[in-house]
């Protein structure tokens, strides 16, 4: 029997390439793409071909620059949601619950590398719901101030997967490296169980 199943991997790929992404806008919200720098930008170059624009104006022409971009946050975001249901749904096969099972025999370490893995289903979920909730919050009947709150928290949480990913990369490739051997190619190939 495989260690992963075909399923499982598949889950496992898709979502590493959805949260990368969704970390990638906002990398590019917070860098090329930021309104602060390219409305200042925009001033700067218009005044020298002697357009002169208010600093509303610019931040208008900012953001219609950053939102194209944006729209691939709320895409990859359900993708996120749809993933999420797919995991749960994983829980029910042997590769989905394996990993949270006989957990009494495990060393520490692999028990709080478990915990940090429930941490982050339950991290992902809320930023899903949050994220939801943010993009929908007229349909909501949410105040604007309440979305605004809600960003807030959607915007600090997003550290812990910040936190999360470059933790896990590393993590898996020292364990590759010492008596895990094939940890990282069992995630690829499905591995076999002794
Ligand atoms: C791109 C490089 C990545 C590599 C090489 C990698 C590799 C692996 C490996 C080898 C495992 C199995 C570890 C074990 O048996 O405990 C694993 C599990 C896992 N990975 Fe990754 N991963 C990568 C990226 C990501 C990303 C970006 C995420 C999402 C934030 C992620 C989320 C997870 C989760 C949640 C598990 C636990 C699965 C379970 O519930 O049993 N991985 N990964
Ligand atoms: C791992 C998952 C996610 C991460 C790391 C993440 C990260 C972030 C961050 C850092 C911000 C604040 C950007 C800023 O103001 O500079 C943000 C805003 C936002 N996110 Fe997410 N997000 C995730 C998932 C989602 C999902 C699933 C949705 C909805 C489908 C979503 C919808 C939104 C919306 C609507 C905003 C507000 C944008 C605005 O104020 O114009 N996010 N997200």
């Amino acid at each position: 029997m495989k260690t992963w199943s075909l399923n499982f991997r598949l889950w496992h790929w898709i979502n590493a390439t959805i949260i990368l992404g969704l970390l990638g806008t906002v990398f590019l919200r917070k860098t090329f793409l930021s309104w602060r720098t390219n409305s200042e930008l925009l001033t700067q170059k218009l005044s020298e071909i002697n357009l002169e624009v208010t600093e509303a104006q610019a931040k208008v022409l900012a953001k219609a620059i950053r939102a194209p971009m944006w729209e691939w946050h709320i895409l990859l975001g359900y993708a996120l949601v749809a993933l999420l249901l797919w995991r749960s749904i994983l829980f029910f096969t042997q590769s989905g619950k394996q990993n949270y099972q006989n957990c009494k025999a495990e060393s520490f370490h692999k028990k709080i590398v478990k915990v940090g893995y429930i941490a982050l289903y339950a991290i992902l979920a809320f930023m899903a719901i949050s994220g939801l909730v943010i993009h929908f919050y007229e349909e909501l009947g949410l105040l604007k101030d309440t979305a605004h709150d809600i960003k807030e928290i959607h915007e600090l949480v997003f550290n812990a997967v910040l936190i999360f990913v470059p933790l896990h990369i590393m993590g898996v490739i020292i364990s590759e490296n010492r008596g895990e051997k094939d940890i990282i190619s069992d995630m690829i190939n499905g591995g076999r169980k002794e």
